[in-house]
């Protein structure tokens, strides 16, 4: 039983029960409630964690990026390289500008992946909690460990390496989950050539290393919620990445946690936002930040986003990643010790989004 402010209750055959829908919040949301159930409050006194997002104000925007010429023009490079470190040094996010996605990619990705959600009876059939299938539909993938439900459903697919086979993935959204996974694998191992030059090694480093070996491409769908103060859409977290690249959509509500306010994060139409993973400040030996971010829930929705995460993941990996060597000195001794993805992933899949750094238990 679980003490909750309005009284106990069986947590436990709640969120079974709502699991066994196999809908998701989509299906609750169907069913027009006006309040929404306990499993998804957060707890008394995480409200108290919600500090205000500041005023708008240009300085505590996050970068935005414009990519344009950088693979023509050396000077313009460097400027982008320089652009790159600090946004990476100092917010650990920010979003990019002539990207070379089309427009119509973006905004064909977007509707895949509500057509997805939106089809009641068809995603019931990719629903599944086993992490190491290439195709997997639920909402909450820490339901049955995190402290309070999100007000999220997802479809993840397994893009690289070894992709699910096109029928494996859902006919909503396969053809153009297909083009746009190919698309942010090209951008990603251009922006892993950007990072690699900030840190002033060869081009190719961070790829040679692997660090794009991996993509999940997570599609996000927020519901609209009767009462948006009581939970999240996302819980706060950082993200078991290198890299991440994140489409959203008009909707609003992504937060990073910059010198202890929550930022927003505003929707720029054909931006990309880019935020660096746990696995780069870990080989980077905290040079380069992987920030906590949250999602607010809203009445406004649905909110769609797409989370396309440099990551095996789970996979079986051999590849150990400890701080780069080059960068290591003696007034820069390693802070991590070597770890494998797979190793450094159970753990965060064990533990689930419940507002603790994973990096800490790798720290020496
Ligand atoms: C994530 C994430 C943000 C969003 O998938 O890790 O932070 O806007 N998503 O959906
Ligand atoms: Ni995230």
């Amino acid at each position: 039983m679980v003490a909750t402010n309005s009284g106990e209750y069986d947590r436990a055959s709640e969120l079974k029960a709502f699991d066994e829908t196999k809908a998701g919040v989509k299906g609750l949301v169907d069913t027009a409630i006006t309040e929404i159930p306990r499993i998804f409050h957060l707890p008394p006194g995480t409200l108290d964690d919600k500090k205000p997002s500041p005023a708008p104000n240009p300085n505590l925007a996050i970068p935005t990026i414009d990519l344009e010429g950088v693979d023509k023009d050396v000077t313009l490079r460097k400027s982008v390289v320089d652009k790159v470190r600090h946004a990476a040094e100092k917010w650990g996010f920010f979003q990019v500008v002539n990207h070379g996605v089309p427009f119509r990619v973006l905004e064909e990705m977007k509707d895949g992946v509500r057509r997805f959600h939106e089809d009641g009876e068809s995603k019931k059939r990719f629903f599944s909690r086993d992490f190491t299938k290439k195709v997997v539909y639920n909402s909450n993938f820490d339901l049955y460990i995190s402290p309070f439900a999100n007000w999220r459903d997802t479809l993840a697919c397994y893009m690289s390496p070894d992709p699910p086979k096109p029928e494996e993935i859902p006919e909503a959204c396969r053809d153009i989950i297909i083009e746009y996974s190919n698309h942010v694998m090209n951008l990603g191992i251009l922006l892993l050539e950007l990072l690699s030059e900030a840190l002033g090694l060869n081009s190719d480093s961070l790829k040679e290393m692997d660090c794009a070996k991996g993509l999940i491409t997570l599609c996000h769908y927020y519901p609209p919620c009767p009462q948006p103060d009581l939970t999240l859409g996302t819980s706060k977290h950082s993200d078991n990445s290198f890299l991440t690249l994140l489409l959203q959509d008009h909707i609003g509500g992504l937060q990073v946690l910059h010198r202890d306010c929550w930022v927003d994060v505003p929707p720029l139409p054909g931006a990309l936002i880019v935020n660096f993973g746990d696995f780069l400040q870990l080989i980077t030996n905290d040079k380069f930040i992987s920030v906590e971010h949250r999602v607010l829930a809203n009445r406004a929705g649905p909110r769609v986003s797409v989370a396309c995460f440099f990551s095996t993941s789970v996979r079986t990996s051999s590849r150990v990643y400890g701080p780069i060597k080059e960068l290591l000195s003696e007034e820069n001794p390693p802070k991590y010790r070597d770890v494998t993805i797979q190793e450094y992933s159970s753990k965060y899949l064990e533990e689930g989004l419940d507002g603790n750094s994973k990096l800490d238990h790798f720290r020496i």
